[in-house]
């Protein structure tokens, strides 16, 4: 007997859009059956291009399809509530890229729109997938490290560097009111606490826009995009107020302490997101970019460096590491595991009201609309400010 697959639609497909096709189609119990775009001709052309069935060029159309049992959010931020709103509004499970939302009011709505109607939510935090990070929040939980004092790192790129990058991340309208801090920043809360299984429960933040005024191409720009035109781009002045930079101290709710920078104007840095965890006993450092390694740190005896490998591995870890040690999975394995975790729960029925999913759910990403938020409360007020969802 031939199970069904799980019909997905997929709203958006720019850069992240595809990549989560992608991840999909190598799970074998789901299928991607729609996309939609804003404009039928884009729309088509994506759908032709990804080899999706259906095109539409309202996502409103793709939403009235009785087939579909899920919908991927994967447009610009500005458009996250009104769309996960009506995928919840549709009875479709959801899976929503970050930010959430634009406001913390809006998030706290869409979790408890997607409460009520019983659908299973879903953010796209894909950092906490890494095989490796399902071993590291294993070993912490185990006590392995001791209680963990200090955490600290950063997420660091370089796509923003010049006054002539762009992208829509820039215009505050389409961005929000936040741009390095909830662009990346939001990774690397979501990581580190679910690493350590604790909460942020104060920051103080310093932030800085080095270019308040950007030159915005004409014709529009991509994501990742370089300018490749040798000079010859026609350019019209945007003012921008969201961040390029931001140091934040953080708090989290046992009194622990930790710190980190984000940047998305640090020359050579691509996707730097790292940390270190220092505890009691030992300490652990992790950085994406060399996602198989992680340097274990020792007071009394030699330093280590475990290699991703499910021979070594925890039993908890293994389902999340998918070829054997040396064969390096990476940044794509991350997007399979968030959806193999996603999908994996909706087709063994779980209810997302009793059973506590180990990928991020709108309650993490209210959370951490709330600590987006509190970053930029601080930096304007110049103090410590406690966090409340
Ligand atoms: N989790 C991650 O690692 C990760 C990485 C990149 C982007 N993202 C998030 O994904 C989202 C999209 O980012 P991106 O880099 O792919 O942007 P992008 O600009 O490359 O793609 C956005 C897509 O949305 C489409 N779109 C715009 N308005 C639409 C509408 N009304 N209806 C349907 N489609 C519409 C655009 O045509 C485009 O295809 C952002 O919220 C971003 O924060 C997450």
């Amino acid at each position: 007997m031939t199970i069904p697959k799980i019909r997905v639609g997929v709203i958006g497909t720019g850069f992240i859009g595809p990549a989560h096709i992608e991840a999909m189609r190598r799970l074998g119990f789901v299928e991607v059956v729609a996309l939609a775009q804003n404009g039928e001709e884009k729309a088509r052309e994506k759908a032709a291009k990804l080899g999706v069935p259906l095109a539409y060029g309202d996502y409103r159309e793709l939403l009235l399809n009785p087939d579909i049992d899920a919908v991927h959010n994967c447009t610009p931020n500005h458009l996250h509530f009104e769309i996960n709103k009506a995928i919840i509004a549709a009875g479709k499970h959801v899976l929503s890229e970050k930010p959430l939302a634009i406001t913390s009011r809006e998030s706290a709505e869409l979790l408890r729109l997607a409460r009520e109607r019983g659908i299973v939510h879903g953010v796209h935090f894909n950092y906490r997938q890494f095989p490796m990070m399902k071993q590291l929040a294993q070993m912490v939980k185990q006590g392995e490290f001791g209680p963990i004092h200090l955490v600290h790192g950063g997420y660091l790129q370089d796509w923003l560097l010049f006054d002539t990058d762009f992208n829509w991340r820039l215009d505050q309208a389409a961005g929000g009111r936040s741009r390095a801090v909830a662009d990346i920043g939001s990774h690397w809360c979501d990581t580190v606490q679910y690493v350590t299984g604790k909460r942020i429960a104060a920051v103080f933040a310093d932030l800085r826009t080095i270019h308040p005024i950007r030159k915005k191409p004409v014709a529009g720009g991509v994501t990742f995009g370089l300018q490749t035109d040798g000079g010859e781009t026609a350019y019209e002045e945007l003012p921008v107020i969201t961040e390029d930079h931001a140091s934040v101290l953080v708090r989290f709710e046992d009194g622990s302490k930790g710190s980190f920078t984000v940047s998305q104007v640090s020359a050579g840095r691509k996707n730097a997101l790292s940390f270190e965890l220092n505890g009691s006993r030992k300490s652990a450092h992790w950085k994406q970019e060399e996602p198989a390694s992680l340097w274990i740190g020792h007071r009394d005896k030699p330093n280590e460096v475990l290699m991703a490998d499910p021979s070594l591995f925890l039993e908890e870890a293994r389902a999340s590491i998918h070829h054997p040690g040396g064969h390096t999975e990476g940044w794509p394995d991350s997007l399979k595991n968030m959806m193999l975790q996603y999908y994996t729960f909706i087709r063994d029925g779980k209810d997302p009201s009793k059973d506590t999913p180990s990928f991020a759910t709108f309650e993490d990403g209210h959370l951490s609309m709330c600590i987006t938020e509190a970053i930029l409360q601080s930096h304007e007020e110049e103090r410590w400010i406690n966090i409340t969802t």
